[in-house]
């Protein structure tokens, strides 16, 4: 009896001495284990004369009983301590005052494709949107490009390796939002009104050249549409863009192989102490590529050239926006300098309204 007093003492006082989970593991495998004290001791009554066992039964019994239930209550009292412990350092002070202005800015880029969301909104153009990964037959073939077009060049697409080929087609990153017309004409029926704006990539970087820019995409597909269309869609555009009435267009004669005729479109300025304003015709800058959607484009697409007729233009938002605030190394755009972000970032509530001004 004396023995079975001495073992429960000792074995309480070793659950109460465990300071972890881990530790009252250790002292329940020691007792109640395979190989434990208690259970040794239950093992023993199989050998004990029925008389024995009458009375060391119900003893050896209750000695388990008492180590188990101390064990379980311990586990409580430890769980309980650790998940306060955890808690506490998870505590959050609600009562701190928020600070008094938001800490946040929204990118250039971002607000300049707000604007010509707004702008393009108002003249009834919805916003289409492509994938960044695209395959060869929506980035160049579908547009008209020959597999001899430069643009098709190493040097200035990213293609994935052949490897990472989905449904056996090579992937590369769009190197303009020019497939997102061939996306739009696809799926849905003209007449079609869209701007794409989005990340497009091309293997180039310098001053005024980075490997991932944006641009924004503008189709229109109907019946008897031509290049005034175009040329008053521009002008509306450029003039609600700069805030200013005195925006004056100039139509070059260029080359897409998407577009035919295709117009690149320059806007002039004005000198003002040295530095390029917009408005007048003192110089001339490009901002845009532009034509009438050539008649193979439209037939890709499932469409009748005869019946349909089109206008797209691209531009770069990147230089929109250096055109419009004034920055003038493409590359702080991308290098996340808190001092660039807060200098020519906009307030997250200042969202461009063609009646409040789509400045900001
Ligand atoms: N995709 C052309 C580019 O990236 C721009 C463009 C778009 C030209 C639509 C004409 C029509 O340079």
């Amino acid at each position: 009896m004396t023995d079975l007093a001495s073992l429960n003492a000792q074995a309480l006082a070793a659950i109460d001495a465990a300071a972890s989970l881990d530790a009252l593991e250790a002292v329940r495998i020691e007792t109640l284990g395979k190989q434990g004290s208690v259970t040794a001791l239950l093992k023993s009554l199989g050998q004990m004369s029925p008389e024995e066992r009458q009375t060391q039964g119900p003893a050896i019994n209750g000695l388990r009983e008492a180590v188990t239930s101390a064990i379980a209550a311990k586990k409580d009292a430890l769980e309980s301590a650790a998940l306060n412990a955890r808690l506490a350092t998870e505590r959050l002070d609600m009562t701190l005052p928020a600070p008094d202005a938001a800490a946040g800015s929204v990118h250039p880029v971002s607000q300049v494709m707000d604007e010509l969301a707004e702008i393009f909104a108002d003249m009834g153009f919805a916003v289409a949107e492509g994938p960044e990964v695209e395959d060869d037959w929506h980035n160049f073939t579908a547009l008209n490009i020959p597999e001899t077009h430069p643009a098709r060049a190493m040097h200035d697409t990213f293609y994935f390796p052949e490897e990472a080929a989905v449904d056996g087609k090579r992937m590369l990153l769009r190197t303009h939002t020019s497939p997102v017309q061939i996306r739009t004409m696809l799926s849905q029926k003209p007449p079609i009104r869209v701007i794409a704006p989005g990340r497009v990539y091309r293997s180039d970087s310098d001053a005024t050249h980075t490997p991932m820019f944006h641009q924004i995409e503008g189709l229109v597909i109907d019946k008897g549409i031509h290049m005034g269309h175009l040329k008053w869609t521009l002008e509306t555009f450029l003039k609600a863009f700069f805030e200013r009435d005195d925006v004056v267009l100039r139509l070059r004669p260029s080359y897409f192989p998407f577009t035919e005729p295709s117009a690149e479109v320059d806007v002039g300025y004005t000198l003002v102490n040295g530095k390029r304003v917009i408005g007048g015709s003192e110089g001339w800058m490009e901002v845009l590529g532009s034509g009438m959607v050539h008649p193979r484009v439209i037939a890709a697409c499932g469409l009748d050239p005869n019946e349909y007729q089109g206008f797209a233009f691209g531009t770069g938002v990147d230089r929109l926006a250096m055109l419009k605030y004034g920055m003038d190394d493409l590359r702080a755009f991308f290098d996340g300098d808190l001092r660039w972000l807060k200098h020519y970032g906009f307030a997250a509530l200042d969202i461009p309204t063609l009646s409040g001004g789509v400045g900001a």
